[in-house]
């Protein structure tokens, strides 16, 4: 357990100096989500972080009381290995954190930076106001922040899903207006399109030369399709370069992109009926001009979904988009107010995974599944108790329907045995 007190140490180091997830980022949280305030700098994390003991196998280090031991878990990317990878969405806090970054190697195979990846992270504001001209069409970028999650990524052998490039959120506006003053107003649709293309072309090309087969796939497009209906309308993409911003962004990315590399559109509430009839009706051209690998299906519901109404939609991608990959980007699942809210969450997530896994017998690719934060207090669903592990990292029922739902047993306890 040495090697995690040594790589948890130098990721907090690597993450101090780096600042990923640091409190420049001008980060605005989507006015339809909640935001999740939990971030505090990462220096003040890593410091904690570096404070914090290394996993209990290491002789010098006795387990702080908040956490349990989680070593002795069933292994979810074990159980699953066979079937689809097994992600988790990673936050700067379970980077800086020993404890956290042994739970999440235990378990997962695959990463999402929760927020580190995003465009706020990565333009660099600082630069091009320092020559809006030169930069006019080919806006700076800053590495920093990406670098720190990948090398923690590779440094803890997960393969990572990038998110995400075209998004209306988290997404500085400056990056839309002309030589980047608001007071300016708007750039016209073809130096947006040049700015897009420069952008996907510089992410793109960086990660592959730096980091050569460790992104699989990229959330290419964020949450296009509107609450109500057709497209988001407000969302400085629709309104700077129109309604096929969808289709330049997989262009650019398909020409710029590894092989190797998967080009998903993500979305959240892409199963219900009539939002996934106006993604489908977007995506459909990007797909028949084989820009389209796959669709990510967020996956943040409640307790009133039926898992079968869900597969049901998969399947619709699949029918309507040809042979392409589902992942499911960002599951989490929301209590109710009833006493048995827990058996209930363990049910759904048991029968969530064996739906799934009853769509791959039926020869659908369905590639990833990442559930969106480790313990229930770093969830941006605040209070809503909707993933597997409690704060003191003890597994919750929620855990043990995951394993069930591969081990078929109705008890998981005797798996950990
Ligand atoms: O980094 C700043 C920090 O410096 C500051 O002190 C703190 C308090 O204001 O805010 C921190 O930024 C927060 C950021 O998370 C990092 O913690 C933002 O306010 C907060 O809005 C942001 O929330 C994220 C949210 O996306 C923003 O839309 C959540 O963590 C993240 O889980 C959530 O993830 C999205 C997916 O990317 C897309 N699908 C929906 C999903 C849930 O909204």
């Amino acid at each position: 357990m040495m090697k995690y007190r040594l790589l948890a140490l130098l990721s907090a180091a690597a993450i101090m100096l780096a600042g990923c997830g640091s409190s420049d980022s001008s980060s605005s949280a989507d006015a339809n989500k909640p935001s999740d305030g939990t971030g505090t700098s990462a220096v003040t994390e890593a410091s904690e972080a570096v404070t914090e003991a290394a996993p209990a196998e290491d002789s010098s280090y006795t387990r702080s009381k908040s956490f349990v031991e989680t070593k002795d878990y069933p292994s979810l990317k074990e159980l699953y290995k066979d079937r689809f990878l097994i992600g988790c969405a990673i936050s700067t806090k379970v980077m800086n954190s020993p404890e956290y970054t042994q739970l999440a190697v235990e378990q997962f195979n695959s990463y999402t930076a929760e927020n580190e990846m995003k465009p706020e992270r990565v333009l660099d504001q600082q630069t091009a106001m320092s020559d809006p001209g030169k930069y006019n069409e080919h806006v700076p970028v800053t590495y920093d922040s990406i670098r720190t999650c990948l090398e923690y990524a590779q440094a803890h052998g997960f393969a990572v899903r990038g998110h995400t490039l075209v998004w209306h959120s988290q997404t500085p506006e400056w990056f839309f207006y002309k030589n980047f003053d608001k007071n300016q107003g708007n750039v016209d649709r073809e130096t947006m399109l040049k700015r897009m293309e420069n952008y996907i072309k510089d992410v793109l090309e960086w990660t592959n030369e730096n980091y050569p087969g460790l992104i699989y796939a990229w959330d290419v497009v964020n949450e296009a399709a509107s609450d109500s209906k057709g497209m988001r309308k407000e969302s400085k993409w629709y309104e700077v370069v129109g309604e096929d911003f969808v289709e330049k962004a997989f262009e650019y990315a398909r020409k710029y992109a590894a092989k190797d590399v998967k080009l998903f559109y993500n979305d959240y509430n892409a199963y219900q009926a009539r939002k996934q009839k106006d993604i489908i009706s977007f995506l459909k051209p990007i797909a028949e001009a084989g820009n389209l690998d796959g669709v990510g299906m967020q996956s943040h519901i409640g307790l009133y979904l039926h898992p079968n109404s869900f597969m049901s939609a998969v399947r619709e991608y699949v029918e309507e988009l040809g042979d392409i990959e589902i992942q499911i980007t960002e599951l989490d699942i929301g209590k109710d107010k009833s006493d048995n809210w827990e058996e209930k969450q363990k049910e759904l997530y048991k029968g969530f995974f064996e739906g799934l896994m009853e769509l791959q017998d039926d020869g659908i690719k369905i590639t990833s599944v990442t559930i969106w934060g480790l313990t229930d207090d770093m969830s941006w669903r605040k209070g809503e108790n909707a993933l597997m592990f409690n704060r003191d990292l003890s597994r919750k029922p929620a855990f043990d329907g995951v394993v069930e739902a591969i081990t078929g047993s109705g008890d998981s306890e005797e798996e950990a045995a």
